[in-house]
C-alpha cells in the first residue's frame, strides 16, 4: 500500500466569512483534497507508476493492489475510487473483472478508470463502463494512458528516444486528467477508432478463455539460477519452483511481469524473445512488485467472467 498526502495543485484557499466589518484581517482555510482510493494493477509497473504519479497530483490518495482484494473499509471513507490497470488483448483484464466482483461496490461514490497501455485502447474502457454498470456502479471517467509497451512476444518496447517521449506525454496527461477527476467530471469514455473497437473486440472474447493456458510457451534457458523472483512477482500464484526452476501452472493472467523482471533475462516465450529487449518501468522496482505480492489473496480460483 502506497500513501500519499501531497497537497493537490488545485488546492483553492478559501477566506473565512466575516461576521462584521470591524474584522479586519481574512484568515485562509486551506480545503483538504478530496479522499480517494486507488486500486491498482501492474504487471511492469507502467500502471503503478501511473497510479502514483496521479495521486501525488491528487492528493490524499491511498493506493491498493488489487490482489489485495480488500474488504473495502478505506472505500467507506473514500469520496472517489479509481481502477488503473493495463489494457490486455484489447480489453480489460480478467484480473480486473474478477477483482469487481469481490469490490465493495458503493453506487454513491465517484468511480474512475485510467486504463494503461501501448497505443490501442481500443474499447477496453467501454467494456469496464457496461461491466461497472451491470454491477450497479457507474464509471463516470475513464481516460486512456499511452506508455512503453511490455508485450514481448511482439518486440521490445522501442528506442530510449522513444519511450523519453511517451514518459513526457504521459506526465503531461496525468497532470491535464487529475483536475478532472478532483472535479469529479463525468464524460464519455475515451476509446480507440470504431474498426479497432470492432476487430479487436472480436479477438478480446476469443482469445479471453484462453489466456490462462498461454504460459505453455514459457520456458526457460541456462541463464536461470534458480533466484526464485519470477514466483515472486507472479501476482496470481502461477509459478512453482521446482528444482530450482519454474514451472507454470496454467492459470495464467499474461501479466508477462515474470519474462520481464527475471534479473538473468533466462525465461523465454516462443522462439523470438531471446533477442528481444526486457522492459519494466525505470521508476518502478521489483521489490515494489513483490511487495504487492505479498499482501495478495489468492485470486486464481474466482470464476473467469466473459468480458
Ligand atoms: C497480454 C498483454 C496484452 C496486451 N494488449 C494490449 C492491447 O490490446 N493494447 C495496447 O495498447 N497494449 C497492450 N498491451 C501492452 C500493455 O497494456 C502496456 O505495455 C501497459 O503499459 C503495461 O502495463 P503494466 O506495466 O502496468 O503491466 C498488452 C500487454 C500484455 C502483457
Ligand atoms: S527469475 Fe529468472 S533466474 Fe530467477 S528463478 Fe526465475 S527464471 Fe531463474
Ligand atoms: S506466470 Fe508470469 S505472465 Fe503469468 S501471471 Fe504469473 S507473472 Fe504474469
Amino acid at each position: 500500500m502506497h500513501q500519499f498526502h501531497n497537497e493537490p495543485p488545485n488546492n483553492r484557499l478559501q477566506p473565512t466569512p466575516r461576521s462584521n466589518a470591524a474584522e479586519s484581517i481574512v484568515t485562509n482555510v486551506k480545503i483538504p483534497p478530496m479522499k480517494t482510493v486507488i486500486y491498482y494493477y501492474t504487471g511492469t509497473g507502467n500502471s503503478l507508476w501511473t497510479s502514483r504519479f496521479l495521486a501525488a497530483e491528487l492528493g490524499n490518495a491511498t493506493l491498493y493492489p488489487m490482489s489485495l482484494m480488500m474488504n473495502g473499509d478505506a472505500i467507506v471513507e473514500a469520496e472517489a475510487i479509481g481502477l488503473i490497470f493495463p489494457v490486455h488483448m484489447w480489453g480489460v483484464p480478467s484480473l480486473v473483472l474478477n477483482f469487481l466482483q469481490k469490490m465493495q461496490k458503493d453506487p454513491g461514490r465517484y468511480y474512475f478508470a485510467v486504463a494503461v497501455n501501448a497505443g490501442q485502447v481500443s474499447r477496453t474502457l467501454i467494456q469496464l463502463q457496461n461491466h461497472m454498470a451491470s454491477l450497479g456502479l457507474r464509471l463516470s471517467l475513464g481516460i486512456d494512458i499511452v506508455l512503453p509497451s511490455n508485450y514481448i512476444p511482439w518486440g521490445g518496447p522501442g528506442s530510449a528516444e522513444k519511450l523519453a517521449k511517451l514518459y513526457l506525454a504521459a506526465r503531461g496527461k496525468i497532470k491535464e486528467v487529475a483536475p478532472r477527476i478532483a472535479g469529479k467530471q463525468i464524460a464519455p469514455m475515451e476509446k480507440g477508432p470504431l474498426w479497432q473497437r470492432i476487430l479487436f473486440t472480436a479477438i478480446y472474447k476469443m482469445t479471453f478463455n484462453m489466456i490462462p493456458k498461454m504460459d505453455g510457451s514459457f520456458w526457460v534457458d541456462e541463464k536461470c539460477n534458480g533466484c526464485g523472483i519470477c514466483e515472486k512477482v507472479c501476482p496470481v500464484g502461477n509459478i512453482v519452483m521446482t528444482a530450482e526452476k519454474p514451472t507454470w501452472l496454467h492459470r495464467c493472467e499474461q501479466c508477462l511481469a515474470c519474462i520481464q523482471w527475471c534479473p538473468k533475462e533466462a525465461i523465454q516465450y516462443g522462439k523470438k524473445t531471446p533477442n528481444y529487449d526486457r522492459y519494466h518501468h525505470p521508476e518502478v522496482t521489483v521489490k515494489d512488485v513483490i511487495g504487492d505480492v505479498k499482501v495478495r489473496v489468492d485470486v486464481v480460483n474466482i470464476q473467469k467472467i466473459e468480458g
